[in-house]
């Protein structure tokens, strides 16, 4: 069975426009002059503190730990992106390496999720590979597993690249790809015969039109094809499996109900979140027996990312400027 999307297929679903807010908080994330303020103020600081235990690996750490006791397994990713010197990207490898470390030390089920250009993509694409190449051959002598995210769409190319790469060594990575992009059809249908583990996301940039949906309605029509197309080929491939990773439950009771019918064994998906999001319905997953593993990040560069966060939902905005005027 093929639940394949096409663009055109896409267009007949019902529209929603994007919203204003969404592409000014996603232009926002670039602004450096904005990023200096606003990381200094102490009300949206105190925001961030909604999406993140804390700035630094032990605090990520210990809520790793506390998830697990819940039956939650995680992910940890240090926040930051596009670095520009190679001694940055260096240190970012050096970082995750003891992170793979303290992470089997402490037993915890806790994968780590990099973002290639905070390993050097900018700079030069085989720096990015070999860092990438030391951290999957720790995850695999460690029991671990790297998570490979993707960022806009102009890194879209390369990350497959090395993500092909990585694959042919070794079966610890794993791979997001954005619903919001038409091409993601035919990279599912590429990647899907290495035996790749995808991770499906809505997306988090500001895309144009012309090569990513601007409709919610038809992200979300696009993301359950392309999700249900992984279910159905995932147990031919060896290796290759879904993470759903989406706080969407109108699309994760879709997909539930899609599981059960088809009988879709439970090693060959998981559900994913982001710390701090949706929490209730991360307990309801976890009481219903689905696996689910939590996004936690941390770090000093938060600052583009929070403003993905806050683009994510218009009332997020509001909450901070409630804290602004507490
Ligand atoms: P949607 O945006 O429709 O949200 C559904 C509901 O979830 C909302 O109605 C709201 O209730 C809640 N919600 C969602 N976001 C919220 C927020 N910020 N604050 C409060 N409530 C919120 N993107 C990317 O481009 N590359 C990547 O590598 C990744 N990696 C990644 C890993 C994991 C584990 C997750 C969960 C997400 C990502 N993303 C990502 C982000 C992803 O693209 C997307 O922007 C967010 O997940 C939000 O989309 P939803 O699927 O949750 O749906």
């Amino acid at each position: 069975m093929i639940h394949g999307g096409t663009k055109a297929d896409l267009k007949t679903v019902p529209l929603v426009p994007m919203t204003f807010t969404r592409s000014l908080l996603l232009a926002a994330a670039n602004n450096m002059w904005l990023r200096e303020r606003a990381t200094r103020a102490p009300f949206i600081r105190r925001s961030v503190s909604r999406f993140m235990p804390g700035e630094h690996l032990d605090a990520a750490l210990e809520a790793a730990a506390r998830l697990q006791v819940q039956g939650i397994t995680t992910m940890l990713t240090r926040l930051g992106e596009n670095v520009t010197q190679p001694e940055e990207a260096e240190a970012v490898t050096a970082h995750y390496l003891n992170v793979l470390d303290r992470a089997r030390a402490a037993r915890l089920d806790a994968q780590i999720s990099v973002k290639p250009t905070q390993l050097g993509l900018d700079l030069d694409r085989e720096i990015c590979f070999r860092h990438l190449e030391r951290l999957v051959d720790r995850a695999g002598s460690n029991g671990n597993f790297v998570w490979i995210d993707m960022e806009s769409s102009r890194y879209v190319d390369p990350t497959i690249e090395l993500f092909r790469r990585l694959r042919q060594r070794s079966a610890d990575v794993g791979l997001a790809l954005q619903a919001y992009l038409y091409r993601t059809d035919e990279d599912v249908r590429a990647l899907l015969p290495l035996g790749a583990a995808i991770r499906l996301v809505k997306g988090a940039y500001l895309e144009p039109a012309a090569i990513a949906c601007s409709k919610k309605a038809d992200v979300d029509e696009h993301y359950f094809r392309l999700a249900c197309r992984v279910f159905d080929e995932a147990g031919r491939a060896e290796g290759a499996r879904l993470q759903v990773a989406t706080h969407d439950r109108r699309l994760i009771d879709r997909l539930g109900a899609f599981i059960t019918e088809h009988h879709i064994a439970a090693t060959s998906y998981e559900f994913a979140m982001l710390y701090g999001i949706e929490r209730s319905l991360q307990q309801q997953l976890v009481a219903s027996g689905r696996r689910l593993r939590v996004l936690i990040s941390y770090g000093e560069n938060w600052f583009p990312w929070y403003m993905r966060r806050l683009a994510e939902r218009p009332s997020n905005v509001w909450f901070v400027l409630k804290g602004l005027v507490r």
